[in-house]
């Protein structure tokens, strides 16, 4: 069985949602606490393992290139300064020379044509998809969770998680028979309303996928939102190969919503040593002004 080496990053969404934030930064660029939302999903993939990483890009998103280039002016003002914490946290960013990799899709055509571009980088081995938008904290990272699975039964693993009925609309669905954290899955639709949904287990923004998907990508079929969809390349493969939901364990946010980008800066700070204490006690000032306002 092949080991799974290589990430791939859809960042070439426009970020409609975060406008005016977005207007001239890319949206993965938006940042919990002091990191961007980048940052954090290709720190979860390289505690996975991952040894490449592949970003599909677009227009305007070349701040993301620059946050994982080295920046030897700021390098040495910092190293001048004597900040050799933040030097650290600087290096630490870095992938090894020659393992991040750039290409553009150029036109916004869905996420299966965003996976698709990266077909030359991938090349004919299994490999991981993880969409920035989503964050998953937990004891073990998500991509790992995805891949101690892969390693045990192969093919095909998604990450999944129940999610309220009226939202099965904004997700790909799972169909499947079993119940408990690892499912056998039959089938799928892409972002069904709930009376043509077959459950409500949502596919989450994490991936590990053959290469015989970019078979069925290359036929550009378009699907819901007249969009390239992955889900839909994905369901052709079912039957191959296993093909496997796992329920992750962890906190899950959805920052591609204003609600679940707060709720991941709260969490996230309230999970710092650094910044704990004092942000509870703001907090709770915050929340009893407010509650004294209203009352
Ligand atoms: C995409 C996928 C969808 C998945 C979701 C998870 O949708 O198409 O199947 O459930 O990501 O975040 P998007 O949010 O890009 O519309």
């Amino acid at each position: 069985m092949k080991r799974i080496r290589k990430a791939v990053f859809p960042v070439g969404g426009l970020g409609t949602r975060f406008l005016p934030a977005t207007k001239a930064m890319p949206k993965e660029m938006l940042t919990v606490v002091d990191k961007p939302l980048i940052q954090y999903a290709v720190e979860e993939a390289k505690a996975a393992g991952i040894e490449e990483f592949i970003f599909v890009t677009g227009r305007g998103k070349t701040a993301i290139e620059d946050h994982f280039d080295r920046s030897i002016e700021l390098e040495l003002t910092l190293s001048g300064r004597g900040h050799d914490k933040q030097l650290k946290e600087l290096m630490n960013i870095l992938p090894i020379e020659g393992t991040a990799m750039y290409t553009r899709q150029q036109e916004p055509l869905g996420l299966g044509h965003a996976v698709w571009c990266a077909r030359h980088l991938v090349g004919d081995e299994p490999f991981a998809v993880l969409s920035a938008d989503e964050m998953i904290l937990g004891q073990t990272p998500c991509l790992k969770q995805l891949m101690d699975i892969y390693d045990q039964q192969g093919g095909n693993v998604v990450a999944v998680m129940d999610v309220p009925a009226d939202q099965t609309n904004k997700y790909g669905i799972v169909e499947t028979k079993d119940s408990g954290n690892l499912v056998s899955i039959n089938g799928m639709v892409e972002k069904p309303e709930i009376n043509k949904a077959p459950s409500t287990l949502a596919i989450i923004g994490r991936y590990i996928l053959q290469p015989q998907i970019f078979d069925h990508l290359e036929k550009k079929e378009r699907g819901v939102g007249n969009e390239i969809q992955l889900t839909d390349a994905m369901i052709k493969m079912i039957g191959e190969k296993p093909f496997h939901g796992l329920r992750v364990e962890g906190k899950r946010y959805d920052c591609g919503s204003k609600m679940g980008f707060l709720m991941a800066i709260v969490d996230n700070a309230l999970n710092r040593d650094d910044l704990k204490d004092e942000f509870l006690e703001e907090l709770q000032k915050a929340i009893m002004d407010k509650g004294r306002k209203c009352a």
